[in-house]
C-alpha cells in the first residue's frame, strides 16, 4: 500500500473544515495532514491541529512581502515534504513563489457556486448574504485549485445546495458547511490518490459523490467557523 500523501492545511479561522479533513484521513488513507499554518496566532484551527500531535505554525503576512512569506511557506513545506497544500478557510493571498512550487497542488474551498458570489471581498456571512439577496433557489460549494487571485483558478468539484424560503444566513450558512465537511474530505482524496500514482487528477465525478442529506439544522460548533476571511 502506497504511503499518504503528506500535505498542509492552512486556515486563519475556526477549521472545521481542517477538523473534517483530519476526521476522514484515517478512514481513505490518502493523505496525511502533516502541518497547519496559519496567519493568525489565535485561530482555533491551529489547536486542532496541535490537539492530534500535528505540527502547527503560524507565518504573519502582515507589513511583509509576498516574496518574504512566501519563501518561509516554502521552508516549511520542504520540512515536511508536503506535496499539496489545502486551503480551508485561509485569509491571505498565497505567495506567487508557492503557486508556482505547488502548480495545480492547491486547493482551496468556496462555500458558493463560483464562478458567482466569489472574488476579493466575498467572504464569510458576505456570500450567504449575496446568495439571498439574488433569491437564487440553488446555492452551493466550490473546490478550485488556486492561482494567484482569488477564487480564480479553475474547478475541480462543485455541488448544489438548496436555498429553503425561510433561509438566513446562519442557516444557509450551516448547510452549505455541513456540505463542505463531506465534499472537501473526498476531493482532497481523489486529488491525492493521483498525485500518489504521479497523474493529473482526473476531473472529480460528483455524481459519484454520495453526501448525507442536507438539513436545515444549524451545526452545533458553528461558532467556531470563520468570523473574517479575506480568501473563503
Ligand atoms: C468555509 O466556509 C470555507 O468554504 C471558506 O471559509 C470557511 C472556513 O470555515 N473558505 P472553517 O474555518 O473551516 O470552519
Amino acid at each position: 500500500m502506497k504511503p499518504p500523501v503528506p500535505v498542509a492545511v492552512f486556515a486563519s479561522g475556526g477549521g472545521t473544515n481542517l477538523q473534517a479533513l483530519l476526521d476522514h484521513e484515517p478512514v481513505s488513507g490518502e493523505y496525511r495532514v502533516a502541518m497547519v499554518l496559519s496567519d493568525r496566532e489565535g485561530a482555533a484551527a491551529l489547536e486542532r491541529g496541535l490537539s492530534v500531535g500535528r505540527d502547527a505554525y503560524v507565518i504573519e503576512t502582515d507589513a511583509r512581502s509576498l516574496t518574504d512569506v512566501g519563501r518561509q511557506m516554502l521552508e516549511r513545506l520542504a520540512d515536511h515534504d508536503v506535496q499539496v497544500i489545502l486551503l480551508a478557510g485561509y485569509l491571505k493571498m498565497i505567495p506567487p513563489a508557492v503557486v508556482a512550487a505547488y502548480e495545480r497542488r492547491i486547493l482551496n474551498i468556496h462555500p458558493a457556486p463560483l464562478p458567482s458570489f466569489g472574488g476579493k471581498g466575498m467572504y464569510g456571512p458576505r456570500v450567504h448574504e449575496a446568495v439571498l439577496a439574488s433569491g437564487v433557489e440553488v446555492t452551493g460549494v466550490t473546490v478550485h485549485y488556486v492561482d494567484e487571485d482569488y477564487d480564480t483558478g479553475s474547478i475541480v468539484a462543485q455541488v448544489s445546495v438548496p436555498v429553503r424560503p425561510r433561509d438566513d444566513v446562519a442557516s444557509l450558512a450551516a448547510r452549505v458547511l455541513k456540505v463542505e465537511h463531506q465534499l472537501y474530505p473526498a476531493v482532497a482524496d481523489h486529488v491525492c490518490r493521483a498525485v500518489a500514482e504521479g497523474v493529473e487528477p482526473s476531473p472529480f465525478d460528483v455524481t459519484h459523490f454520495d453526501f448525507a442529506p442536507v438539513t436545515s439544522h444549524p451545526q452545533t460548533d458553528h461558532s467556531k467557523s470563520i468570523e473574517e476571511t479575506e480568501r473563503t
